[in-house]
């Protein structure tokens, strides 16, 4: 059955528990429902309350939308505000500020907890360091860090000062790195010497080092090094300070820089559907605004939660739920270095008892690997630990299949739970279509209902709404506080990527394909519509991959890259490849194979390897010269071809790449 006839059946409904329903925010339907109507009656005035409710700014603004250069939207422009202080400072006499901030747990278990006033003091003193290293406002930092009380605090102190942050993955390669200092103009990188994952020490300043090597990063004047470990790592004269040389002498307290709401808080990478990843740029106002406000919509977050997202401050969910929400919230939340699965699989849950961890937020990959962990070992099942602190469940990145949601919401929700099942992307800042905890009636796989204000939609090309139950794309009809702003340095491709002409140029069109349940109108996301695959919930362009791919010239001819469905990963890399050489087989095959693999991972990064690698004479193309990638795609899936192949050019070569080596 596929994803859309498995929407129109599913019949399971959970609706929140009565005393949930009670104690939070958005008290049942009706509550939701009130909001969504004040949004639509009075759009400018609902946000403008939202946003005074929400954030301390330094600067009222008067001007709440501003939509004359549509779709490039301004938010509260002439407010004034710094997100820094909407994080720590304006905890400052209350009793938050005693209260813990992070509890961090290392790689090897060890805790370390920080409160919002040492918090801010951490920050206030890096980010005195910072200027001292000639940082400004506006200047852009890029940040490869792994996951630390130290991660957070570099990107608190680049708000601070007004510098616009660019956080890169620990996991991205030396090429990949390299791509986006150039790309944003960085003058400085926060790094590492090594991360620690599941006991092992992993390179990242060696990896700064070949970045900075391969040339061109010409604005690059500092690295700033934490040593994590006491393994000492190459430092360049000059250039390279440790954390310790820069923060000595420095005081703990900086003032806050006041910037435009409209200022660039963060640019960040992600895949698009050309080769080259795309600098999504997010404001300050708008996008804090909305970090704070899903902290108390989705997660109904109340002063005794303790949240625990496990995303990594290197995708935007580690941003707005780990290093701005959860601190703009006061609320306390967990911070974790190290792995599901080490040093066993039970960790996830371990974690949730020892923290008495009440919210917690993951991904639905993690999830179906530590189903198939705990099906295989019973010792690592949740049901070993008590997970009686949690409330609320959460799930981001990707679709959930019902069977993993049904499981969660069993072994580790205990029935009780509601789960909230995110959508959202790097574009929308945070969440824009979610269950809220204490309202909605949850459905296994479903995103259920936008946000109040978020003004959603499924729709066919040409912009015209459909009807539930029919499939087509997803869109925001509105703009909203927290919407991508611009791709950095590229304003038209911002514009063809996300406003298409076809539509009227002001639909936010989100590359996702969606359908609406014909009893609830619940949206359920169907994957994306564009060349994006979506691996472990991590998003990589098919064309992305076949760049890496061709650039390996002494090999490669000509690559085509596409998904498939995985059971565990969601989605699988498979690529179909013509090398300059006769077309291998048998164990010739697999090494040129591995070979490639080891190639895609060193050019962008280990999670862009292809899973499946297929060797042809040539590609499936059209007359005209056009690889036909849905051919690919059932091939791939390893399903009869079915579809019509008669403007082949050479249809023969379907049956050779059918052949797996
Ligand atoms: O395809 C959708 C999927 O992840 C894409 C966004 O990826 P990224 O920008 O990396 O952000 C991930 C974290 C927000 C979307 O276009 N996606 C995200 N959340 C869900 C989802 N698909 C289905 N259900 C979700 N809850």
């Amino acid at each position: 059955m596929s994803a859309i006839e498995s929407v129109l059946v599913e019949n399971r409904v959970f609706p929140p528990q009565e005393a949930a329903v009670k104690a939070a925010r958005i008290s049942g339907m009706a509550a939701y429902e009130a909001l969504c109507r004040q949004a639509e009656q009075d759009f400018q005035g609902f946000w403008a309350q939202q946003a005074r409710d929400n954030v301390v700014w330094t600067r009222p603004f008067s001007r709440t939308l501003d939509e004359s250069n549509a779709p490039f939207y301004k938010w509260f422009d002439d407010g004034e505000l710094n997100a820094s202080a909407n994080c720590l400072d304006k905890h400052v006499g209350t009793p938050v500020e005693n209260e813990t901030a992070i509890v961090f747990e290392a790689d090897d278990g060890t805790v370390t907890r920080v409160t919002y006033k040492e918090l801010l003091a951490r920050v206030g003193q890096f980010a005195n360091a910072l200027k001292a290293q000639g940082i400004r406002k506006g200047d852009r930092v890029i940040i490869y860090m792994p996951m630390t009380v130290e991660g957070v605090v570099a990107m608190q102190a680049c708000a601070r000062i007004g510098a616009t942050h660019s956080v890169v993955f620990g996991g991205f390669s030396a090429k990949a790195l390299n791509e986006r200092i150039i790309d944003a103009g960085a003058v400085a990188v926060i790094t590492a010497n090594f991360q620690m994952r599941g006991g092992k020490e992993l390179p990242l300043k060696a990896i700064v080092d070949d970045a900075i090597a391969m040339g061109g990063c010409t604005t690059l004047r500092t690295v700033l090094v934490y040593m994590r470990t006491p393994t000492a790592c190459n430092m360049a004269a000059g250039r390279d300070k440790t954390f310790d040389e820069v923060l000595k002498g420095q005081s703990a307290e900086c003032t806050p820089v006041s910037v435009g709401a409209e200022h660039p808080l963060f640019i960040l990478y992600t895949s698009g559907s050309t080769g080259k990843p795309k600098g999504v740029q997010h404001s300050t106002g708008g996008y804090l605004l909305w970090a704070k406000l899903t902290m108390d919509w989705t997660f109904d977050i109340q002063p005794k939660d303790v949240f625990w997202c496990t995303a990594d401050i290197g995708w935007i969910t580690g941003h707005t739920y780990v290093a701005y929400g959860p601190l703009a919230a006061g609320a306390t939340q967990v911070i974790f270095e190290g792995i599901p699965t080490w040093p066993d699989a039970g960790r996830f849950w371990q974690m949730i008892q020892k923290h008495k961890v009440t919210v917690f937020y993951t991904a639905p990959t993690a999830i179906r690997s530590l189903i198939k962990a705990a099906e295989t070992d019973a010792k690592v099942h949740p049901r070993n630990w008590d997970l009686s602190s949690l409330r609320i469940l959460g799930s981001v990145g990707e679709p959930i299949n019902p069977e993993a949601w049904m499981w969660y919401h069993k072994n580790v929700g205990g029935e009780r739970c509601p789960i909230v099942d995110t959508f959202w992307q790097t574009e929308t800042g945070g969440h824009v279509i979610t269950p809220l905890p204490g309202a909605t009636p949850t459905v296994p796989g479903s995103c259920t209902l936008p946000l109040p204000g978020i003004m959603a939609a499924i729709v066919d090309e040409t912009g015209k709404d459909l009807p539930n139950g029919a499939g087509g794309m997803l869109v925001i009809k509105r703009p909203w506080p927290s919407m991508i702003r611009t791709i950095w340095g590229d304003p038209e491709r911002f514009k063809k990527s996300y406003f298409p002409e076809e539509m009227g140029g002001r639909t936010y069109l989100a590359g996702d394909g969606a359908v609406r349940s014909s009893d609830r109108g619940y949206f359920r996301i169907t994957g994306r519509i564009d060349d994006v695959l979506n691996v472990s919930g991590h998003r990589l362009g098919t064309m992305e991959i076949e760049s890496a791919l061709v650039s390996k010239t002494d090999l490669v001819a000509e690559a085509a890259v596409v998904g498939r469905p995985d059971d565990l990963t969601g989605e699988a890399v498979c690529a179909f490849v013509v090398l300059k050489r006769p077309r291998p087989v048998g164990e010739e095959a697999k090494k040129i194979a591995n070979e490639l693999r080891n190639w895609v991972a060193k050019e962008i990064g280990p999670i862009a390897k292809p899973k499946d690698i297929r060797f042809g004479d040539n590609l499936p193309k059209t007359r005209s010269g056009k690889i036909m990638r849905r051919l690919l795609r059932s091939i791939a899936k390893g399903e009869a071809i079915t579809q019509d192949t008669s403007t082949l050019e050479n249809p023969a070569i379907l049956e050779q790449l059918a052949e797996k080596n």
